[in-house]
């Protein structure tokens, strides 16, 4: 038989194509039993990664990838990533509960910059000065993270190494936020104190993990790359300004784990069978009726990071065809077909139109984007349960034509399907 690898390439990426939590953590963790190595790129604990084993026992990554629970695969966090100690801390924590090994098995990129838990305060702050145009963030200090480090003040998790020099940097970042936000209260001292703690700990694990990375793939090892966010929400091709602030399509990828375009193999998009969103900002398909109830209902459609109930929609080929290209995706895993079941008819978004004109792209301006008409295509639905399908000829025929239309309308075939939240409910194709 052949490897999954020598198909898929040395390097496999798998990317959110819509507004996050398509399901990621569940293709990575299948996945991630065919990798030497697993690594995230991008974002920081504003993702929330879950996975459900055969046993139904969950568990919901935010930092650490989602590779970890397979014995001896290695995790490296790239330096395209914003990491809260502490954070990572709990994880390890919970992974120990488990008895889940991790010595020796994660890398932190010594470039990686630190979110502090002042930058969670300030993230709420900016929040609320926002007032009714809030974009509706996780409020784990992302924008205020990544902000330090395109302003260049941000301090790199490398910097811990020498705590004094750390200490000091510190409290001049947290000075220059303070004077922006005069409200902001802190105690630094108490911050510094807890992440000396944790730093004993994890000192080994930071180093330089794109030369690691190169290395690795140099003497033939593979690498699922595990993406943060979703496409929508990238800071540059996203619906901004309601979106993230790193690149959380395929150029984050690059930049933010140091492994060059030409070592790229497959590149998966994952999208649910509909659309959700949390947060803010522009969603042209949702259903703001019985029909997203039915969806949030039986797609448990609540945030992993923040439990808020996740706003839901119909399928956008636009959208989606948009996210396929900016991604040069190779296939599609179609997530929570399962989802559709019991609804008569099935709707997807195959053409925006502004002012009559017919548009390729989603426009980029907000009230552009407000104003588009959106034409659907109906299908019929299917009333069978799916969570038991193996194959694709166990989905009733209406299934198989929507996965169908799917591939057809974004031209990017489906090789995997999701239907159940478990790991062993996929159909690989
Ligand atoms: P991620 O951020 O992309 O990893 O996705 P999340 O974990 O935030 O959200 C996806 C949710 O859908 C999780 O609760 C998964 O367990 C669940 N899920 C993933 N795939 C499927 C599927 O095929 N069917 C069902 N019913 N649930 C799924
Ligand atoms: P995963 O990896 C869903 C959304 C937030 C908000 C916007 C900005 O689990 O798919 P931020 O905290 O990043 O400044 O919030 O982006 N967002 C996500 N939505 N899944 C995610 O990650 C998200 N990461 C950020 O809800 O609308
Ligand atoms: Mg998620």
């Amino acid at each position: 038989m052949t490897k999954l690898t020598d198909q898929f390439g040395q390097v496999c990426t798998i990317l959110g194509a819509q507004w996050g939590d398509e399901g990621k953590g569940k293709l990575v963790d299948i996945l991630a039993r065919e990798y030497d190595i697993v690594a995230r790129a991008t974002g920081g604990a504003n993702a929330g990664h879950t996975i459900y084993l055969p046993d139904n026992s969950k568990f919901i990554f935010h930092l650490v990838p989602s590779g970890i629970l397979h014995e001896g695969k290695i995790c490296v966090m790239g330096n395209g990533m914003v990491v809260h100690l502490q954070t990572f801390q709990e994880e390890l924590d919970v992974l120990k509960e488990n008895n889940i090994d991790y010595h020796g098995r994660i890398m932190i990129s010594n470039k990686a910059h630190f979110v502090f838990d002042y930058h969670k305060k300030i993230d709420g702050i900016q929040e609320e000065r926002k007032g009714k145009n809030k974009v509706g963030t996780t409020l784990r200090g992302i924008g205020p993270a990544y902000t330090d480090k395109i302003r260049r003040t941000g301090v790199r998790v490398g910097e811990i190494l020498d705590f004094d020099a750390f200490t000091k940097r510190v409290k001049e970042n947290f000075e220059m936020w303070k004077t922006l936000y005069p409200e902001l209260e802190h105690d630094t001292d108490a911050e510094l104190a807890t992440l000396k703690e944790i730093q004993k700990k994890i000192a080994p694990y930071i180093i330089d993990t794109a030369l690691y990375l190169h290395e690795q793939l140099e003497a033939g090892k593979t690498v699922l790359m595990e993406g943060a966010n979703g496409t929508l929400l990238d800071i540059d091709h996203g619906t901004y300004p309601y979106v993230t602030s790193s690149n959380a399509s395929i150029g984050g990828v690059l930049s933010g784990s140091g492994i060059g375009p030409k070592r790229l193999g497959e590149i998966v998009g994952i999208m649910k069978a509909y659309m959700t969103r949390v947060g803010a900002g522009p969603f042209p398909t949702e259903q703001d009726n019985e029909i997203g109830k039915h969806l949030q209902e039986k797609g448990g459609e609540f945030g992993s990071t923040t439990g808020r109930p996740r706003r839901c929609g119909w399928f956008d080929a636009v959208v989606s065809k948009y996210s396929a290209d900016l991604n040069t995706l190779t296939s599609i895993n179609l997530t929570k077909l399962d989802v559709l079941s019991g609804l008569e008819t099935l709707k997807i978004a195959v053409k925006y139109t502004l002012d009559g004109k017919k548009l390729k792209y989603p426009p980029a301006s907000l009230e552009d984007l407000a104003k588009v008409e959106v034409e659907y295509l109906e299908m019929p639905g299917w009333n069978e349960d799916l969570s038991d399908a193996k194959t694709p000829g166990d989905l009733p025929k209406n299934a198989q034509n929507y996965v169908k239309k799917v591939e057809e309308l974004l031209d990017v075939p489906v090789k995997f399907i999701g239907v159940g939240m478990r790991r062993d409910q996929m159909i690989m194709r």
